[in-house]
């Protein structure tokens, strides 16, 4: 008899995503006519850049030619896009970077939620509270976590970190918090006076999925100074980080010093170049980033994930890596900037206009999402049902990625400039702030 992997029973619900898909549709079923504008998930609506079509197409027509036809790729990625990655996203920045320390791979979704198959199943982890769903997610279908708390709606044995208003949405180092926190056994030396606020891998995203806030330099480095002297790892998103205006946001954190020992980054062609349906990504995994055996003897994460990526991966198609390579090109860059800068547009219009209407916004100034706080303390869930029923909006309900995020309501700039107008005149409308 099979048993199932018992873990997927401690998930309460569908995947966030799937249940608003689902709650759309049964509207949009009751209410034919409703122009509906989707504000909610994440997903771009400006077309690929026209280079990047250009080398797809160049790329189509070689796989047509048996003289350039290509097979299996290297697992870890092409070089050619590899090369361009180092070039263009890390040299100037100053940041130097081995070629074998980059992994295409076909998107951060998949990066973010099978890192953690290369630490040991005893690890501790700690996220940001709200939270990209997939870190936590990933962990719980693992084992990684205990069960779920239904009444405080988190799971045992996660450090979760508070983002607030109070500390403007920032994750922070663990502290005494986490004191009551059942310790298990940790898969790195643990120094002994930190035991207490010790854990194994933290995930950050920096700009912030869902809030939309950024960390500076400095907090990045209080980060860094934390994973040296508690020896933990830092997984690191920055699938935003071409929405960064602010110079004293970092957009690799090993533009901060130390991180190259300390963190795996994470980035994603899905919102910087439009590749929601595209596919492609990257890790980078420095040789200089080390976990331990049971023994203690030091093992360097790269050769781990490599090895994971060889068995598990048989790398992302050539055509697309040729689409992400043409992403580098003069023309590819100032496309791609352009569709930022679109939505970016759409940000602050969002971010403005419900201000404008007395809102609270967050977010959308380094980030293409804003953070919004309900009005007159309405849930998450109750103010997206208003909005949807009232406006026909689709938005994501802060409570959705966490109990932290229970009063706040997240917009997303991936609209079109008109429906991204519409849905803020039609909120605004609502008249709900008085
Ligand atoms: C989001 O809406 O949070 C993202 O689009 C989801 C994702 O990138 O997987």
């Amino acid at each position: 008899m099979a048993h199932i992997n018992e873990n997927y029973l401690k998930l309460p619900g569908n995947y966030l995503f799937a249940t608003i898909a689902k709650k759309v549709a049964d509207f949009s079923q009751k209410n034919p006519n409703a122009n509906i504008i989707r504000l909610g998930i994440g997903d771009v609506t400006r077309p690929l850049a026209p280079a990047v079509i250009e080398a797809m197409h160049k790329a189509v027509d070689e796989m047509g030619k048996a003289e350039t036809f290509r097979g299996y790729g290297p697992e870890q990625g092409y070089e050619f896009l590899i090369n361009k990655i180092i070039e263009w996203d890390y040299e100037t920045r100053g940041i130097h970077l081995d070629t074998d320390e980059v992994f295409i791979g076909d998107g951060a979704k998949t990066d973010v939620a099978c890192i953690q198959e290369i630490f040991d199943k005893n690890m501790t982890f700690a996220v940001a509270d709200p939270v990209y769903p997939v870190y936590l997610d990933s962990n719980v279908m693992a084992g990684h976590t205990g069960e779920f708390i239904d009444l405080k709606g988190v799971y045992k044995d996660v450090v979760y970190l508070p983002c607030t208003e109070e500390n403007g949405f920032k994750a922070e180092p663990p502290k005494d918090r986490i004191e009551s926190m059942e310790l298990k056994n940790c898969c790195f030396p643990v120094p002994a006076n930190k035991k207490k606020e010790h854990v194994d891998l933290v995930y950050l995203c920096n700009p912030s999925n869902p809030t939309g806030t950024a960390m500076s330099k400095e907090e990045l480095a209080a980060w860094i100074s934390y994973a040296k002297e508690t020896n933990a790892i830092l997984l690191y998103d920055s699938a935003y980080e071409s929405y960064i205006t602010e110079p004293n946001i970092p957009h690799s954190i090993y533009e901060v010093e130390g991180a190259k020992d300390v963190a795996i980054e994470f980035r994603s062609y899905s919102k910087s170049a439009g590749f929601t349906g595209t596919r492609c990504s990257y890790v980078v995994v420095p040789k200089t980033v080390l976990a331990y055996t049971a023994k203690n003897n030091a093992i360097s994460l790269n050769q781990f994930w490599n090895r994971r990526q060889c068995t598990c991966f048989n790398g992302t198609p050539y055509i697309i890596q040729r689409a992400a390579e043409a992403v580098y090109s003069e023309k590819g860059r100032n496309q791609c900037k352009a569709d930022v800068d679109y939505y970016m547009e759409n940000a602050h219009i969002i971010r403005d206009g419900l201000q404008a209407a007395g809102y609270t916004v967050y977010g959308a100034t380094n980030s293409p999402y804003a953070w919004v706080k309900t009005p007159a303390n309405m849930k998450s869930w109750d103010f997206f049902d208003l909005l949807l029923e009232k406006a026909h909006v689709v938005t994501t309900p802060g409570s959705g990625f966490g109990p932290h995020g229970e009063g706040f309501l997240r917009l997303t700039a991936f609209g079109t400039r008109e429906n991204t107008i519409e849905a803020v005149h039609r909120i605004a409308d609502l008249k709900l702030i008085k």
